[in-house]
């Protein structure tokens, strides 16, 4: 296999990956390949690793932005970003920081809503979504995708059912890009999401996480760039921790465009929510303004991984393309290895992916892989699994 295209980025091979301790290759073990949780195989960006060293041998006292009110260190960084990226132009002053983006999530839930409240949310849905709005005695609406002809849908009609059930709903929690299918919505749909949250006076919480990693000829469209009334009633959710493969720094941030959830986050913080690191925070500033070059390496590994995935499926998987990040949504429902097919991939190919269940119901007989990693460990990964599939009895 011919794998020079990609070698502009320097990948981990399978030996250094085996031994290292993050929750993805720890948990996978000896001789399995991890492509379960969404973090990448690629070392951290140059300039990143530049950034951290720089601040430890620095001052490592109480930041003078313990006050962040006015945005803190990343406001002008992130609005500097979303302009040059996305021709979207936030105030910096809205920013605030959380230490992850399950943080941010409840933080402004909690500060938005009050026990009771549903919360619409599009499933599949990444494992602790639902569970998080539950634990603080919101009301998760599930709001299940459906499968078109070209993909994955996120029409009005279940969104219009889920917002009338007995209760009621208050906030729309959007995943754009979406994990785990990667699909990428267009701007009629989300015009089409505006419409309904304005006519149902619903407040948005956009999780663009993975909005760095959209593929070619598809564009990311914030959620809040549609419009002033929109942006007023929005909160965008991000962190490096996709795009720049940054999950164990631990630093995100909430661009709170309402003003009385932006009063009411302010009004606990320091005690209640803690506070990330001076480290962190170099890291993720570092990696947004001067990340991109290594940015584009990676898209480019992952573009090319995503059509060789495509290309050579096992018989009997089908996964709709994915239209950005490194996660693939594979329907294994034709293979009949049951609700959750992880358990016989994990055995039998050894190689672990994250079981579908963990998504909601609408899960089950699906697994995500992930193809962030060296293109000759995916190579390895759909070999196994081939392999797997085709030493079982009733194939013979
Ligand atoms: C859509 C989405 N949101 C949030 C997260 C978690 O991000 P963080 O580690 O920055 O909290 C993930 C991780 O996979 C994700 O896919």
């Amino acid at each position: 296999m011919d794998t020079t295209e990609f070698s502009a980025l320097p990948s981990l091979g399978v030996e250094d990956l085996a031994c290292r301790d993050g929750e993805k290759w720890a948990t996978a073990g000896r001789g399995v390949l991890a492509s379960w949780v969404a973090d990448m195989d690629f070392p951290v960006p140059d300039v990143v690793r530049e950034a951290v060293a720089r601040r430890a041998g620095g001052d490592l006292g109480y930041p003078v932005w313990f006050d962040e009110s006015r945005g803190g260190p990343l406001g002008e960084p992130f609005a500097e970003r979303m302009w040059r990226r996305h021709g979207h132009a936030p105030d910096p002053t809205h920013v605030r920081l959380f230490t992850d983006v399950n943080q941010a999530l409840l933080a402004t839930l909690d500060a938005a809503t009050a026990p009771g409240d549903g919360v619409l949310l599009h499933t599949p849905a990444c494992p602790p979504f639902v569970e998080a709005v539950g634990r603080i005695g919101r009301r998760p609406l599930a709001v299940p995708l459906q499968e078109g002809a070209h993909g994955w849908e996120f029409g009005l009609e279940p969104l219009t059912e889920a917002a009338g059930r007995p209760g009621g709903s208050r906030v729309l929690f959007l995943v754009n890009p979406h994990n785990p299918t990667g699909r990428v919505l267009r701007r009629a749909e989300l015009e089409e999401l505006a419409a309904f949250v304005l006519e149902r006076d619903l407040l948005v919480i956009s999780d663009e996480v993975h909005a760095d990693l959209v593929h070619a000829p598809h564009r990311h469209v914030p959620f809040a760039s549609l419009g002033p009334e929109i942006a007023a009633r929005t909160i965008t959710l991000t962190s490096g921790s996709k795009a720049f493969n940054l999950a164990g720094v631990r630093c995100a941030v909430a661009h709170i465009g309402p003003r009385a959830v932006r009063e009411a986050v302010d009004a606990q913080r320091g005690l209640f929510y803690g506070q990330v690191s001076v480290l962190a925070v170099e890291a993720l500033k570092a990696a947004w303004t001067a990340g991109d070059p290594w940015l584009d390496g990676v898209r480019k590994v992952l573009a090319g991984n995503r059509d060789r995935l495509l290309a050579r499926l096992p018989e009997g998987v089908r996964c709709h393309t994915p239209e950005a990040t490194f996660l693939a949504w594979l329907d294994c429902r034709g293979l009949g290895l049951g609700t959750d097919p992880m358990p016989f991939f994990r055995d039998e190919a050894k190689v672990l992916l994250f079981s579908g269940p963990s998504f909601g119901p609408e899960g089950e007989g699906f697994v995500r892989l992930n193809f962030g990693t060296d293109p000759v460990i995916l190579e390895e990964t759909l070999d196994r699994m081939d392999g797997a599939l085709r030493r079982r009895p009733q194939n013979s």
